[in-house]
């Protein structure tokens, strides 16, 4: 039986992994995407909208790409994580003769409220950057949250962080934003750093994808050389991880992942701020404590392979 496509607006911080994100997204029959909104992150908003609206261009996505939230919802932004994502966001990947378009008006909260509204029940949020659109989506209109069918969030990490030894980057970046999301009463699917470590893009499966997946193959292939790199000298890889696909892989191949339901909450201060914390409770929030990593990064670069004609 076959279902209707999943309407997706993708909050997102492009970002190397993002990039990869957003390639299995076009290349998922399963998923529609409603709107790109950008936050900063990997860098700042300015590079991030920049990177999202080349990424338009280069996969020709015919959809909105809305500017959202410079900076945390208290104190300013971290800095850029530029021995990861490169100094222009996207791995220092060459981005030719591009010249940005104009962004789409409007900010990324609001528009993410029009069309929660526009389609009652029906669109799914995933936020794969800093969580502060959707807190400022929830601060302005708290009964949004009974109105999005999922939230899918790329986050946190419960045996040990990626920017502290406690607090992964999505988190660490607005821990006060991503308080208040985990505190609304909105169905969420959490993918923290637990499950998505152990999905690595091997660098032999992104040679491939360079010759056998067309020019999405190829971006994915040079926009992660960088981060692979960064891979191998910090974590000892041969590749790099899927970060951002595995929460995207959520909604396609749930049978990859081992969810728990339980509150999770965030703390707030000290050298522990943005730590994530859990318990197996009832609650309105499921997290994927692990993933088949191995299965997920084949079912990645075979999904890219299926889309060679776009
Ligand atoms: C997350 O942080 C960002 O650097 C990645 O794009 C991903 O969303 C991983 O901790
Ligand atoms: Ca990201």
């Amino acid at each position: 039986m076959s279902h209707a496509p999943r309407l997706v607006i993708l909050d997102t911080d492009p970002g190397v992994d993002d990039a990869l994100a957003l390639l299995y997204l076009r290349a998922r029959p399963e998923l529609t995407l409603l709107a790109i909104t950008t936050v900063f992150g990997n860098a700042d908003v300015e590079t991030t909208t920049r990177n999202a609206l080349y990424l338009r261009q280069r996969l020709g996505l015919d959809v909105p790409v809305y500017r959202g939230a410079a900076a945390p919802l208290q104190g300013p932004r971290g800095p850029s994580p530029l021995h990861v994502h490169g100094e222009n966001g996207l791995g220092d990947l060459d981005l030719g003769d591009f010249i940005a378009p104009p962004v789409d008006p409007g900010a990324a909260h609001e528009r993410i409220l029009e069309a929660v509204r526009a389609h009652p029940g029906a669109v799914t949020l995933v936020a794969i950057g800093p969580l502060t659109n959707l807190a400022l989506a929830l601060r302005a209109a708290p009964d949004i949250a009974r109105q999005v069918a999922e939230v899918v969030i790329m986050g946190g990490a419960f045996g040990g962080g990626n920017v502290t030894p406690y607090a992964e980057a999505n988190i660490h970046n607005d821990p006060d934003a991503a308080a208040a999301v985990f505190a609304a009463d909105w169905p969420i699917t959490l993918v923290p750093l637990d499950a998505t470590m152990s999905c690595v893009l091997s660098n032999a499966a992104a040679a491939s994808l360079a010759h056998t997946a067309g020019d999405g193959g190829r971006l994915a292939h040079d926009v992660s050389r960088g981060y692979a790199a960064a891979y191998a000298e910090h974590e000892g890889l041969d590749g790099c991880v899927l970060h951002d696909v595995a929460a995207l892989a959520w909604l396609v191949r749930p049978d990859l992942f081992e969810a728990h339901e339980g509150p999770v909450t965030i703390t707030l201060d000290k050298e522990r701020r943005g730590q994530s914390l859990r318990t197996n409770a009832p609650s309105n929030v499921q997290t994927c404590l692990a993933a088949c990593g191995q299965t997920l990064a084949a079912h990645f670069v075979e999904s890219l392979q299926g889309s060679t004609s776009r």
